[in-house]
Formats: C-alpha cells, sequence, structure tokens
C-alpha cells in the first residue's frame, strides 16, 4: 500500500513546526483471556483518555532524529529513561508512516513527555499516536484516519486508542476498538510511583498465578457494561465500584507496596483506588473536581508516590495543536 502524495498542500506547509499532542489513559475495565500462542491475550477493556499529554513536534530534517524532554529524562535515580533511537516506539511510527505513504523518512522529532514510562499510561502509545498525526500533516501523505488507525494497530495494542481518545470499548489485543458515547467528565488522581513495572512481566506473572490456581483461568470474562453505564450516567460512585482490572493482583504480587500506595488513595478519601492498566500508577477517583485536588495535596503530602496528578477524561485522542 502506498498513499497518493499528489493531492496538493497539507494542513501545514514550509519550513515551520507540525506539533501534535495525545493523551494518557486508564483502563477502566480490564479483563483479560488466557495467553494466545502468539505471546498476547484477548482482552476486553474499557478505555478512558485522560487530561495528561505528552506532545511531539516534529520539524522538516535531512534524516530522521529523535529528541525527548521532560518525563522520563531527568537523572533522578530510578526513573525510567525513555530511548532516542529506534527501540523508540516514536521512531517506528515514523519509519513506518515513511514505508506506507512512499515518502523519505525525514524530520526532526522532538518528544515532551508529561505522561511517565513504564506507568501503565500507554505514553509510548501517545508519542507513537501524535508522532503519526503530526508526521502525516508535514509529509502530506494522504492517509485517512482508518489508514493512520491501521499502523497504529501494527505499532502497539494501545497506540489505536491513543489516537482515537474518549471513551472506547477495546478487545481482541486491545487495537480493535468501538467508541462509547460518554460525555459525562470524571476526575482522578494519578500516584506516580519511582519505578515503572514492565507491561510483559506484569502479563507474565497473571500467566504464572493463573497456572498455579491462585487466580481465575481467564476463561469467563466479566461483562464490562456495568463501567460503561455508569460512565454513561451514573454517578461517580457508580463507578467506582464497577472498577476492574486483571492486571492489578499480579502487579501488586510483583510490587507488594502498591497495596499500601492503594489503601493511602482510599484512606485519603478517593471514592476507590485501582491500578492504572498494568501498574504501578494508582488511578484513585475522586467525587468532583475539588476533592480531586484536595486529594492530591494530601497524596503529595504523605510521599507515598513520586509525584501525584490530577486529570479529567473523556479527553480527545492525538490531534494537531497551535
Ligand atoms: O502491544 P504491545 O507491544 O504494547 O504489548 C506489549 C506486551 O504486553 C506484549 O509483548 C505482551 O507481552 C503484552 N500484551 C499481552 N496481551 C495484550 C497486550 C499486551 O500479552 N493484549
Amino acid at each position: 500500500m502506498s498513499w497518493s502524495t499528489s493531492g496538493g498542500p497539507g494542513r501545514i506547509t514550509g519550513g515551520g513546526a507540525v506539533v501534535a499532542r495525545a493523551p494518557a489513559k486508564v483502563n477502566v475495565h480490564l479483563s483479560i483471556a488466557p495467553l494466545r500462542p502468539d505471546g498476547y491475550h484477548d482482552l476486553q477493556t474499557v478505555f478512558l483518555a485522560v487530561s495528561l499529554f505528552d506532545t511531539v513536534t516534529v520539524r522538516p530534517a535531512e534524516g530522521l532524529s529523535l529528541t525527548v524532554s521532560g518525563e522520563g529524562t531527568t537523572a533522578e535515580p530510578g526513573v525510567d529513561r525513555v530511548p532516542t533511537d529506534r527501540r523508540n516506539l516514536v521512531w517506528r511510527a515514523a519509519v513506518l508512516l515513511a514505508e506506507q505513504s512512499g515518502v523519505k523518512a525525514r524530520a526532526a522529532i522532538d518528544i515532551a513527555k508529561a505522561i511517565p514510562a513504564a506507568a501503565g499510561l500507554a505514553g509510548g502509545s501517545a508519542d507513537a499516536a501524535a508522532a503519526l498525526v503530526a508526521l502525516d500533516a508535514l509529509w502530506n501523505t494522504g492517509a485517512t484516519r482508518g489508514e493512520l488507525a491501521g499502523l497504529a494497530a501494527q505499532l502497539g495494542s494501545d497506540v489505536p486508542f491513543s489516537l482515537l481518545g474518549g471513551v472506547a470499548l477495546g478487545s481482541g489485543r486491545g487495537e480493535r476498538l468501538s467508541p462509547v458515547l460518554a460525555r459525562r467528565q470524571t476526575h482522578w488522581v494519578l500516584g506516580i510511583a519511582r519505578e515503572g513495572l514492565s507491561t510483559p512481566s506484569v502479563y507474565a506473572e497473571l500467566d504464572r498465578l493463573r497456572a498455579t490456581g491462585r487466580l481465575p483461568d481467564g476463561t469467563e470474562l466479566p461483562s464490562p457494561q456495568p463501567v460503561i453505564a455508569a460512565l454513561s450516567n451514573g454517578p461517580p460512585s457508580a463507578l467506582a465500584e464497577a472498577l476492574t482490572n486483571d492486571l492489578e493482583a499480579p502487579a501488586i504480587a510483583l510490587r507488594p507496596e502498591l497495596r499500601r500506595a492503594l489503601t493511602a488513595a482510599t484512606d485519603a478519601g478517593a471514592l476507590n483506588a485501582f491500578l492504572s492498566g498494568s501498574g504501578p500508577t494508582v488511578a484513585a477517583l475522586a467525587e468532583d473536581e475539588d476533592t480531586a485536588v484536595r486529594l492530591a495535596a494530601t497524596l503529595a503530602g504523605e510521599g507515598v508516590f513520586r509525584t501525584v496528578r490530577v486529570v479529567h477524561g473523556p479527553v480527545p485522542g492525538a490531534r494537531l495543536v497551535g
């Protein structure tokens, strides 16, 4: 497949920079089927895009280069470093989009990170989605949103949702999406740990705990409907009761101190607290925005987390800005 690039000027042309941003996500429902032969797990999830954004800026250049600033780039010990070479999903997004659209992969790409790495917030996926949107405009590829979504699915299970945003039901390995109309805003405090957790290791721990009979085997998955109903028209307390995450038990098994972090969040007034995706970020649901701000102040004061962020969702997916 190769897309036409002869369709006239793109949305943004000339020597200037193109800027896009994409949100973090929380899986408000995550139920996981047994391991597939290809190393992935089928799952049923409800994604919620939240207001913590990474920003990707791309500029015309002779070759391909990548710089990263913000979260994950400090010299602070224990903070996960984000790679700046082809191991970075953004690099792979650039190469894939260039190949598919028949252009040379030429751009100077900068990622300004607010979403911590290896935190269960799909930060790398957000970067890839924002890069697809920005480079699509820079290179004037002529790709449709659907074609970009196809590339996103090749890059990672969560990248299509980072592109779409809002609320969506995810199936397959997470890349098959049905948008959910849920405009009601929910307010959260994200408690971010000093050290990340690797997603494959949390899935592997889930498989191990299931093999030893310590967790249900995943052949019967609970319905995501209670979470969808709560997000659509229930009070925050209904959502608090419906939150589920099959990766929480294995993440806690790998990082037992997360139990204390979850208790700290509910003790401080969260309606409920659970892990975002594969963790270790604690997502604490608040009654409203004011409560979220107070909850964040309490948790910051207790020093249980490296940092805390107040966010709301749903918010849109990857978009051009400026
Ligand atoms: O798709 P992505 O590359 O983000 O997935 C990272 C890893 O997470 C996979 O290699 C796999 O170990 C695990 N995973 C999984 N089942 C999924 C999604 C991810 O086992 N549905």
